[in-house]
C-alpha cells in the first residue's frame, strides 16, 4: 500500500485550542454518572421488576451511551431517538417531534423508567421539550441525564437528574460532540479553535 505524507501528518486534534477532559477523565466522569443511575434504579429494577430504559439522543450521545451502559450494573434496555423541534416561532405546544429507533413501544410502557441521555445542555430547549413530550406517554418515569451542562447559556429551566460535569461557555467538541458533524470521533473533549468556525 502506498504511504501518503498527508495522511501521516493529519491530526484531528490540531484544531483544538485546549483539552478540557482527557479520555481518562471522561472515563471517571461517566463512571460517576453510571453509579448514580445504578443506585437510583436498583430497587425499581431488582425488587419491583420495573424496566430501566436508556434512551440516547442521537448523534451526540453515541460515545457517552456506549460507555455509560457498560458501567451501569443493572439489567436494562437501550434505545435511541432523534429529536426535532417544530421551530421556535411556529409552535406554542412546547413539544418536539421524536423519532424512535427499533422499539418505540418502550416509551409508552407503564413499567418503563426512561432515562434520556444527551451530550450537553445548552439553552435547555431540546431537553425541556423532550421531557414534556415523553411525560405524556404513560410510562413509569422520565429522567434526564447529560454528560455536560453549560449553565451560563440556559434559557429554559430543565431538571437534570444525572450530570457528568459543568463546562464553561465555550464551543466544545469530541466524544460525540460535533462542529458541522466533525470531531465526534475524538476520544477526548476540547475547546475548538475559534479560527475554525469564524472563517
Ligand atoms: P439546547 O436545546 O440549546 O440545550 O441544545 C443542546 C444541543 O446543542 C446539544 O445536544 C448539542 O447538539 C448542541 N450543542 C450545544 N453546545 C454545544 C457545544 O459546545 N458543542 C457541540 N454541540 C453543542
Ligand atoms: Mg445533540
Amino acid at each position: 500500500m502506498k504511504t501518503d505524507n498527508k495522511l501521516l501528518s493529519y491530526n484531528l486534534s490540531d484544531d483544538i485550542e485546549k483539552v478540557l477532559f482527557s479520555a481518562e477523565e471522561l472515563d471517571e466522569i461517566v463512571g460517576n454518572v453510571a453509579n448514580q443511575i445504578t443506585e437510583r434504579f436498583a430497587d425499581s429494577v431488582l425488587v419491583n421488576n420495573e424496566k430501566l430504559v436508556i434512551v440516547g439522543v442521537l448523534n451526540g450521545s453515541f460515545q457517552f451511551v456506549s460507555d455509560l451502559v457498560k458501567k451501569i450494573n443493572l439489567p436494562l434496555e437501550i434505545e435511541f431517538m432523534f429529536a426535532s423541534s417544530y421551530g421556535r416561532n411556529t409552535t406554542t405546544s412546547g413539544e418536539v417531534n421524536i423519532k424512535v429507533g427499533k422499539n418505540p413501544d418502550v416509551l409508552v410502557d407503564s413499567n418503563s423508567n426512561i432515562v434520556i441521555v444527551e451530550d450537553i445542555v445548552d439553552s435547555g430547549r431540546t431537553l425541556s421539550k423532550l421531557l414534556t413530550t415523553l411525560r405524556k406517554k404513560g410510562n413509569k418515569s422520565v429522567s434526564l441525564c447529560a454528560l455536560f451542562d453549560k449553565p451560563e447559556r440556559r434559557e429554559v429551566e430543565v431538571p437534570v437528574d444525572f450530570l457528568g460535569a459543568k463546562v464553561p461557555d465555550e464551543f466544545i467538541v469530541g466524544y460525540g460532540l460535533d462542529y458541522a458533524e466533525k470531531y465526534r470521533n475524538m476520544p477526548f473533549v476540547g475547546i475548538l479553535k475559534r479560527e475554525i468556525y469564524e472563517n
